[in-house]
């Protein structure tokens, strides 16, 4: 019985026959990655090709002789010949890979000319822009994708010799964990504007994952960021596809298996209501523009693939912001009935508007404090607050200025400033900051506990973009003595 299974494993796994390390290789939903980039090397051969990927080459020499022998095998599989006539099935695949690819490659080179340094590839399997588009040298992409991934594609990128123009950061991580924070941890800034760049990932995500990544995409943008993302309208099967031999439909197969509904709304609307002014085309039109014939998957009445770019407004304020509703009811929260948040210490604070409840125009909330003696100076980065006493005696410092009152003193803290204050007596003071924003960090706050770890609080800051002092802590609370 044992001999049995043993030989059965040596059977599925190729690799092994080749002597090389079978944990190195990409599985499960990391196979449709080594896909990705055998369909990247059938159009680098090309006489008319839209790119040229080394690294997809590189990649599919490496698993070369493992593939086309077992329609089950977890290896990618590819057509007999990579140039030429494809049959239907391997026309699609590359066509809508490579099309696929240029589409991302455009707004990625667009991002740059535009001055953006900072891009993020999100599942980026085997993603070669950092070393095939020539990116500025002072650009940092960073690459998240699953620990075997990426040691695969390692192997595949000392292989062809291949080298980034400018950094390139490796970050291995599950996207169904805390990626944001091994994102921050590898130098990713929150602060700069990002290019976002989402290939081939939304179609196998449920729509509460996909709100959760786009959500946190979100929070990690500056304004100025962009991002490019695709996702299906409906879920192709495996009959829209003609397939002439086993293999054919094995792949076919395997990767209709893989899909999932994606995000719930339509493409447009969707960015929409994360904040994003989008940019929504179909792959269809995208295969059309470049004088190729629509594979027989994505003609009408098929699912649609729609490539989708977006952009963060360079200004705060949303657009189409109503953050009036002129003519609406208005309300009232009686006293003590807002949100209280314990965020540690003997303070506490009710949150008496939300940003969701207004469009995002202000939060506000009640701040109750006992003495304060310590208070690290930061910055928030994404709206300006003022804080209004209401009991006790306060002493401020907003950037180099310093201001001390008591009930009825207002002091205004602008976007971007850095401010701390003390205050000996204890007291009570209303923070409204404009846009939304000051609020959620609390509330979150108040779900960790009373005491979260340093992480969870860098995390916190890099996601509410509020940065402290560091190094430069020291100097700024001595000017404050001398001043
Ligand atoms: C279809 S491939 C796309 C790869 C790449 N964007 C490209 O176009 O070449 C999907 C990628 O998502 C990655 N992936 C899937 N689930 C993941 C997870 N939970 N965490 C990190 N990466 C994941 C896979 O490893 C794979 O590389």
């Amino acid at each position: 019985m044992g001999r049995r299974v043993q030989q059965r494993e040596v059977r599925q796994d190729p690799l092994r026959e080749t002597g090389r390390d079978r944990k190195s290789l990409p599985s499960g939903i990391g196979w449709t990655g080594l896909l990705t980039a055998h369909m990247r090397a059938v159009e680098s051969r090309r006489k008319d090709r839209l790119f040229d990927d080394p690294l997809a080459v590189a990649t599919v020499d490496l698993v070369h002789g493992t593939i086309r022998t077992d329609p089950d095998a977890a290896l990618p599989t590819g057509p007999d010949r990579d140039s030429g006539d494809l049959t239907e099935a391997w026309y699609m695949l590359a066509t809508y890979l490579g099309v696929r690819t240029r589409f991302y490659d455009e707004r990625v080179l667009a991002a740059a000319a535009a001055g953006i340094r900072q891009v993020v590839i999100i599942a980026a399997g085997f993603d070669s822009r950092a070393v095939r588009l020539g990116l500025p040298v002072d650009t940092t992409v960073y690459e998240v994708d699953t620990e075997p991934v990426l040691q695969f594609k390692e192997e595949a990128m000392d292989a062809a010799r291949l080298a980034p123009s400018g950094g390139r950061r490796p970050v291995a991580a599950d996207l169904r964990g805390p990626w944001a924070e091994a994102l921050t941890a590898s130098g990713f800034d929150p602060l700069r504007p990002t290019m976002w760049l989402i290939e081939g990932l939304f179609m196998y995500l449920p729509p509460e994952d996909s709100d959760r990544l786009l959500d946190t995409v979100t929070r990690l943008s500056a304004d100025g960021s962009r991002l490019a993302l695709e996702y299906f309208d409906s879920t192709p099967r495996q009959d829209h596809v003609a397939t002439v031999d086993e293999t054919e439909s094995a792949v076919i197969g395997r990767v209709v298996n893989f899909f999932q509904d994606g995000p719930a709304l339509r493409p447009a609307p969707w960015l929409e209501a994360h904040g994003w002014e989008p940019d929504a085309t179909t792959i269809a039109d995208e295969i059309a523009s470049h004088g190729r014939d629509i594979p027989q998957m994505f003609q009408r009445g098929r699912p649609r693939d729609h490539p989708l770019a977006g952009a963060r407004p360079a200004a705060l304020t949303k657009e189409g912001h109503d953050v009036s509703n002129w003519g609406a009811d208005g309300w009232a929260v009686a006293p003590g009935k807002g949100v209280r948040v314990e965020p540690g210490g003997n303070h506490w604070l009710e949150v008496i508007v939300r940003g969701k409840e207004v469009d995002d125009a202000l939060g506000a909330f009640v701040f109750t404090h006992d003495v304060i003696t310590e208070n690290p100076p930061h910055a928030h980065h994404d709206f300006m607050k003022i804080i209004y006493v209401l009991e006790g005696h306060y002493d401020f410092r907003v950037g180099d200025a310093t201001f001390s009152g008591g009930p009825g003193t207002v002091v205004v803290v602008p976007k971007g400033s850095y401010h701390t204050f003390t205050t000996p007596t204890g007291g009570r003071a209303l923070f409204v900051s404009s846009p939304a924003g000051n609020e959620e960090p609390f509330l979150e706050m108040g779900e960790l506990g009373p005491q979260p770890t340093p992480e969870q609080l860098a995390d916190l800051n890099a996601r509410f973009h509020t940065t402290g002092l560091g190094d430069e802590e020291a100097s700024w609370r001595q000017m404050h003595s001398e001043g």
